[in-house]
């Protein structure tokens, strides 16, 4: 018996400088966890409300007032039965009274407390049947960005560097590697500008699409010469945040959805890509499904905002073939319970999943454990910057810790 006895939330900033909530969960016993959740910019329109409308302080009060009196005394090991507690209290569909950052903040650090109640770590106490930790994700490291998350630089979202190799270690030094040598890359192509780096740590520069993509793609064959390694460039289009009123609007040009198709299609050729995100506008199945049939048989096309990690929306988009990968955002549904449906249906209809963070992120590692536990393809959480490196480090301490 592991009864929860207190819980505490309290405000904090996230990578952005955003506030957002973190809990802190005692059981009992003693055994006590602390969770932060992450924020969202390129949002779906699908996922949970982040906060109620007065946001963290209306969270706060609420949590207070409502959740926490009634989680005191609910057993924690039964982590359905606590995140049933975070719906009943809510009762909307998308969490927003209590608001979905509340709700995973509390949920994680549930979960985190009974690891460290019956020494586990958080990934066993969450692991799926047949999932033992011999099989780790490979790694999305976001290296160029723009979309929301930066200012200045081309259409598309996020450029990435997807390593797949079977040791996290070899992983993580790939999608570093290739990062410093975009770095080295941009300097030469564009000596006098000044470089920064977005919401995710990739860098920004004003570069047109294809421009970045000729930098990522040969940064991924330098790499691989140099370390050995599987890896392969790869894009989050993000795609919804460039659709208006019927049309993809991009610099240079403007394409309805056939030509979005028929333009994702010809870089994923062109590119060699092997991660894809989003090529479509989150409402359009069929769009994506075209693009999987077209790329699907040598890329991993990734369903983001179109699914917000939400089952009825994944079972609708397995039934159409939308993708052949669903990305797995905790806070996109609120509670690990709800995750883990989404999780289950994918490992049982031969979907991949991919365990991601938000681009406003809290310096933890949780979300290693959400991947190596769910038996996650791979984990996305860039490259670089205190957060994102919290979850690639803890990936490896897991490896450390597993070798035994
Ligand atoms: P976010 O999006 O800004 O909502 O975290 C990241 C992504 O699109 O993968
Ligand atoms: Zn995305």
């Amino acid at each position: 018996m592991s009864r929860i006895g207190s819980i505490e939330v309290e405000s904090l900033y996230d990578s952005r400088g955003r506030a957002t909530v973190e809990a802190t969960v005692a059981l009992e016993s003693g055994a006590r966890s602390r969770a932060g959740a992450p924020s969202g910019a390129s949002t779906s329109v699908h996922e949970v409300r982040a906060f109620p409308a007065g946001g963290v302080p209306e969270a706060l009060a609420t949590a207070r007032a409502h959740v926490i009196p009634a989680l005191i005394g609910v057993e924690a090991t039964d982590q359905a039965a606590v995140d049933r507690v975070l719906h009943e209290v809510d009762g909307t569909r998308d969490f927003s009274r209590i608001g979905g950052n509340v709700a995973t903040a509390i949920s994680v650090a549930t979960a985190m407390a009974v690891g460290e109640e019956t020494h586990r770590p958080l990934w066993r106490v969450i692991a799926r049947p047949g999932v033992d930790g011999h099989s780790f994700p490979a790694i999305v490291g976001n290296c160029m960005n723009d979309g929301v998350h930066a200012i200045g630089g081309p259409e598309i979202q996020e450029f990435i560097a997807y390593a797949e190799e079977k040791d996290p270690r070899r992983s993580v030094a790939a999608v570093v590697r290739v990062h410093g040598l975009i770095r080295e890359a941009i300097h030469r192509r564009l000596p006098t500008i000044a470089l920064g780096r977005g919401d995710e740590g990739g860098w920004v520069a004003p570069l047109s699409n294809e421009q970045a993509l000729e930098i990522l793609v040969e940064a991924c064959a330098a790499a691989r010469d140099e370390l050995h390694v599987a890896v392969n460039p790869g894009i989050d289009l993000a795609a919804s945040e460039f659709f208006e009123d019927g049309r993809y609007r991009y610099r240079d040009r403007s394409l309805d959805t056939d030509g979005q198709v028929a333009y994702v299609t010809e870089l994923v050729d062109r590119y060699r890509l092997r991660f894809l995100e989003d090529p479509l506008d989150e409402g359009d199945f069929d769009g994506s499904a075209a693009v999987t049939r077209a790329v699907g048989a040598k890329t991993i096309v990734v369903g983001d905002d179109v699914y917000g990690t939400d089952i009825r929306r994944v079972q609708e988009g397995a039934a159409k073939g939308t993708s052949n990968a669903v990305l797995i955002k905790v806070n996109q549904v609120g509670t690990l319970t709800d995750t883990m449906t989404t999780v289950d249906f994918c490992r049982s209809h031969g979907l991949a999943t991919v365990s991601s963070h938000r681009s406003g992120e809290v310096p933890e590692g949780w979300l290693a454990h959400v991947a190596l536990g769910t038996g996650a393809r791979a984990l996305k959480c860039g490259v670089v910057g205190g957060e994102r490196m919290a979850k690639l480090n803890e990936l490896l301490r897991l490896r450390r810790a597993l070798e035994g």
